[in-house]
């Protein structure tokens, strides 16, 4: 049932981020070019899924919020195109391919994240059929969740941990910042547009900070134990820059037995919804199992 429903719901997704690309209008070719290289390069399109779900979970309809979907994914891969450029990772592959700046060269794979980051907030302005208090909310949403204090912030800890120890809690804060606030954005988004109920928001914004969490673990788990091929990303990237990672920190086992942990902190957060949150139930449970 997940894996169905889930590849259909990235071909919905994937149909609308070429729309929304609108390379018709494009001023710059190369860098309108350089934008749809990453963007369609595949990856799991967990966030965008988990909008839908998070939707689907309050009695929405995840399917009418594909603008917001695209918009939360846009956000994603401009996250990953700098992740990888040589002053961050410098990481030659990602989603199966050349990185960004292999191809396109720093410079235009700074401007293509760049464009990518923009161009989300105004996808999400062209979200039809919601308020425009809807529209401000989630853009409150991304924005917040993207900058200072969520993802560029768990990034700029990333990188000033490097050849450093850090203790438990900053790495905690780092995880939260760097992968938790975007699947918080993309939860609560979709949450905030099928109008939840302040005691269903709360339920879904817990869910997501353990699956973000737990997300993340699992991340840096892959990155000593993946198959570079199912994961389409080099393993060993997080040694060679000297990260300080859950798996450094704590041992393997000890760092899977804390995924686990917020896998079951996560499902508990569920436990007032009905079946129509059991998409988010199943999600939750591949990502200790998942090898990519
Ligand atoms: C990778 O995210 C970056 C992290 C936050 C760990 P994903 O594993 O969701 O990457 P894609 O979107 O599938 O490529
Ligand atoms: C970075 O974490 C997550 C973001 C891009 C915000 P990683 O550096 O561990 O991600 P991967 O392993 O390169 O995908
Ligand atoms: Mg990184
Ligand atoms: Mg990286
Ligand atoms: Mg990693």
């Amino acid at each position: 049932m997940l894996k169905k429903e889930w590849q259909a719901r990235a071909a919905l997704l994937e149909k609308a981020l070429i729309q929304e690309l609108r390379e018709e209008e494009a001023l710059d070719l190369t860098l309108c070019a350089a934008m749809k290289y990453s963007l369609m390069a595949g990856g799991k399109r967990l966030r965008p899924i988990l909008l839908m779900a998070a939707a689907d979970a309050v009695g929405g309809r995840g399917e009418d919020y594909l603008q917001a979907a695209c918009a939360i994914e846009m956000i994603h891969t401009y996250s990953l195109i700098h992740d990888d450029l040589p002053a961050m990772d410098n990481d030659d592959y990602r989603r199966g391919k050349l990185t960004n700046h292999k191809v396109y060269g720093d410079g235009m794979a700074v401007l293509a994240g760049d464009a990518l980051l923009t161009l989300a907030f105004e996808v999400i302005l062209r979200q039809p059929g919601i308020a425009p208090e809807t529209a401000a909310a989630v853009v409150r949403e991304m924005s917040t969740s993207a900058g200072p204090n969520g993802m560029v912030g768990g990034q700029a800890i990333d990188l000033e941990s490097e050849d450093k120890h850090i203790d438990m809690e900053t790495l905690r804060k780092m995880h939260m910042g760097k992968t938790g606030a975007l699947f918080c954005a993309a939860i609560r988004s979709g949450a905030i547009l099928a109008g939840a109920k302040p005691s269903e928001l709360r339920a879904l914004t817990a869910y997501a900070e353990k699956f973000g969490m737990a997300f993340q673990i699992t991340d840096d788990i892959l990155d000593v134990t993946g198959d570079e091929a199912t994961i389409g990303k080099p393993v060993g990237s997080d040694a060679r820059n000297h990260k300080s990672t859950y798996v450094t920190l704590t041992s393997l086992d000890e760092a899977r037995r804390l995924a686990e942990d917020s896998v079951e902190e996560a499902m508990q957060a569920l436990t007032i919804f009905d079946d129509r949150a059991n998409f988010l139930r199943e999600l939750v449970r591949y990502l200790v199992s998942r090898d990519k």
